[in-house]
């Protein structure tokens, strides 16, 4: 069974230490061979602009070849359901789509989104963990209902800007914004998992008990917390959770609830556009920095003078998404 990357809990903090210490090294000097006469297929079931340019950068970088597929559209749209008849609008399954891929390359990358109708269907990620129970090469996370490749980005652009590596004791604010469509808790969720996995005191806000986390990660989350020297509690306080915060990650996302039922959730949402991070409430902070994985709707999640002020460490982030892939397909393609 090869290794794969799907989330940061199946990888020991020494682990993920020595790939944040590879991107670290791959920041400073770019080239490499790990993936010299190697390729990756990158397969898109939704968008992107950050994932997509990293990674077949990334692969060209290391000496590899990036194959970027989008199934649905330039390649056959697949099956996940096993002993379907598949009479409908999918031309093959998952058992021959990752075992032929596998025969051509050496890692697989996935991004498959939530449907957004069934959070008890959503919840089970049935898209990657099917990749990586037919493929015989290393799957990658590019983002389902956690991102862990962004988490590693994260937490490198904080280790740069805090100046250490020791983030313990920092309080860390994971705050919901206002977005005028339900998005995916992924990065919420990734959020929470690694500022707990690091040792930081971690806040998630958000309007109500309606925008709390799967119980999945908030209890990975508290454990985390207990394991590794720091907290989690949520608070719908926001000032009492702006303040003295070393930093602020802001994320939208849908309510759990609500799933398959918008409609429903849309005047609590509408009625808390006041999430927005501003510099009022960066202004509570401990001279915090503040981090989006991005796109950000601006004025929207975030207002123009906290994106451009120099507490804004996004971009930093975005560009740490090459090198913390880069030592994600290194350690991976030379596993076997
Ligand atoms: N942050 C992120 O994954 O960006 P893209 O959706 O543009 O890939």
């Amino acid at each position: 069974m090869p290794r794969h990357f799907l989330t940061t809990q199946d990888w020991s903090r020494a682990e993920l230490d020595d790939l944040l210490e590879q991107a670290a090294r791959f920041k400073q000097s770019k080239q490499g061979k790990a993936l010299e006469g190697k390729a990756i297929a990158l397969l898109f079931f939704n968008p992107s602009m950050r994932t997509r340019t990293s990674f077949e950068l990334g692969a060209h970088q290391l000496g590899g070849k990036a194959i970027v597929l989008a199934p649905g559209k330039d390649a056959w749209p697949i099956e996940f359901d096993v002993g379907t008849v598949m009479d409908g609008d999918t031309e093959e399954h998952i058992a021959e789509v990752a075992r032929v891929l596998s025969r051509y390359v050496d890692l697989i990358a996935v991004r498959a989104f939530p449907k957004f109708q069934d959070w008890s269907v959503d919840r089970e990620d049935r898209v990657i963990h099917a990749f990586a129970r037919y493929a015989t090469v290393p799957v990658i996370n590019m983002e389902t209902i956690t991102h862990p490749c962004q988490e590693l980005a994260h937490i490198l652009a904080l280790q740069e800007h805090l100046g250490t590596k020791d983030l313990r004791g920092r309080k860390y604010v994971l705050t919901w914004t206002y977005h005028p469509k339900p998005l995916n808790t992924a990065v919420a969720n990734s959020s929470l998992l690694i500022a707990t996995r690091f040792g930081m005191d971690v806040t998630l806000l958000c309007p109500n008990p309606d925008y709390l986390l799967d119980p999945r990660y908030m209890e990975h989350g508290r454990d985390n917390a207990a394991q590794n020297g720091g907290s989690l509690k949520v608070s719908h306080d926001i000032e009492d959770a702006y303040r003295d915060a070393d930093v602020v990650y802001a994320k939208s996302w849908g309510a759990l609830p609500f799933f398959g039922r918008w409609e429903q959730e849309k005047p609590v949402r509408e009625a808390s556009k006041h999430f927005i991070v501003d510099e009022a409430k960066m202004g509570l902070t401990n001279n915090g920095l503040f981090s989006h994985c991005l796109p950000l709707r601006r004025n929207v999640k975030a207002t123009d003078a906290v994106m451009d002020s120099p507490a804004c460490i996004a971009i930093d982030e975005a560009e740490n998404r090459l090198h913390v892939q880069k030592a994600i397909m290194a350690t991976l393609a030379g596993q076997g």
